[in-house]
């Protein structure tokens, strides 16, 4: 029996309310109408964050990567990592990973993929890299390369968590030839609206660790950038596709790139 907790906000919850989901409760909306009066372009920017992880994937499919880690998953919104990656890649593997037990709740729809690639849903923290790694090992082949994919997660991890020490000890266990993908928010661009999200969502029990642009690269430290490198989500890889209406309304705050471990 999955207990979901509707006492206080949830990250996946918030971001299916502004995606238009039905997975989320009254306290999330309430949140989220918070967030909106601060930069009403929420929504827009979980579209754009959305349309990045599309592009992202199929681009790594294309290249040749037939291997999906996604941690910090969300609640299923079509279409969802494996199905982006199965239409390039019918036989990709892809593992999925959350801490809420809300999409594990709803991880059945995530599993649907193609008889040829294999889909799997673990229920883990990023905090406990090992039970992912040991979980993800009975699906991907670690001696073959893998997409490691923090897409709007690490924003929920602070320092004090030792974000950059979790994405090494994952990185550690993949290959020549293995990615990382992330995307997370910024205060670069508006420092007085995210000072005060940050301290609304902390008042109701969320951590929000926005990182500068110098922060977030240091993610990619020892990996190659794929171009074009550090970049505002809706700008990597444009020609990709995908442009979501609104997304040019100012700078979007927050940053994307994918990079190659040598
Ligand atoms: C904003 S959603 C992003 C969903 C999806 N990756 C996307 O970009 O469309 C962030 C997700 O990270 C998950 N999350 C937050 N902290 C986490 C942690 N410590 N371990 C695993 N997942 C976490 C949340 O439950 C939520 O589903």
């Amino acid at each position: 029996m999955v207990e979901i907790d509707t006492g206080k906000p949830h990250p996946a919850r918030m971001y299916d309310w502004y995606l238009g989901g039905k997975d989320n409760y009254p306290v999330d909306e309430v949140m989220g109408r918070q967030m909106l009066t601060l930069d009403p372009r929420v929504p827009v920017m979980a579209r754009v964050n959305r349309a990045f992880m599309h592009r992202s994937t199929r681009w790594l499919a294309e290249h040749g990567v037939r291997q999906f880690l996604d941690i910090g998953t969300g609640i299923p919104t079509e279409p969802n990592l494996h199905q982006v990656a199965q239409r390039v890649a019918p036989d990709a593997r892809v593992v999925y990973c959350d801490n809420d037990p809300i999409v594990l709740a709803h991880a059945g729809a995530l599993l649907r993929g193609t008889d040829e690639g294999v889909t799997e849903y673990l229920q883990a923290d990023v905090r406990d890299p090992d039970a992912i790694i040991e979980g993800a090992r009975k699906i991907l082949d670690f001696g073959r390369p893998v997409a490691l994919s923090l897409v709007a997660l690490l924003h929920f991890v602070p320092d004090g968590d030792g974000a950059l020490e979790l994405v090494g000890r994952l990185l550690s266990e993949l290959p020549a030839g293995s990615y990382l993908v992330v995307s997370h928010a910024t205060a670069d661009f508006t420092p007085e609206e995210s000072a005060v999200a940050t301290e609304k969502l902390k008042a109701a029990g969320v951590t929000l660790a926005l990182r500068s642009r110098e922060e977030f690269s240091r993610f990619f430290d020892g990996l190659e950038l794929v171009e074009p490198g550090v970049e505002v989500p809706h700008r990597w890889h444009p020609e990709l596709g995908e442009p979501v209406p609104g997304q040019d309304d100012g700078v979007i705050p927050g940053y994307g790139a994918v990079g190659r471990k040598p």
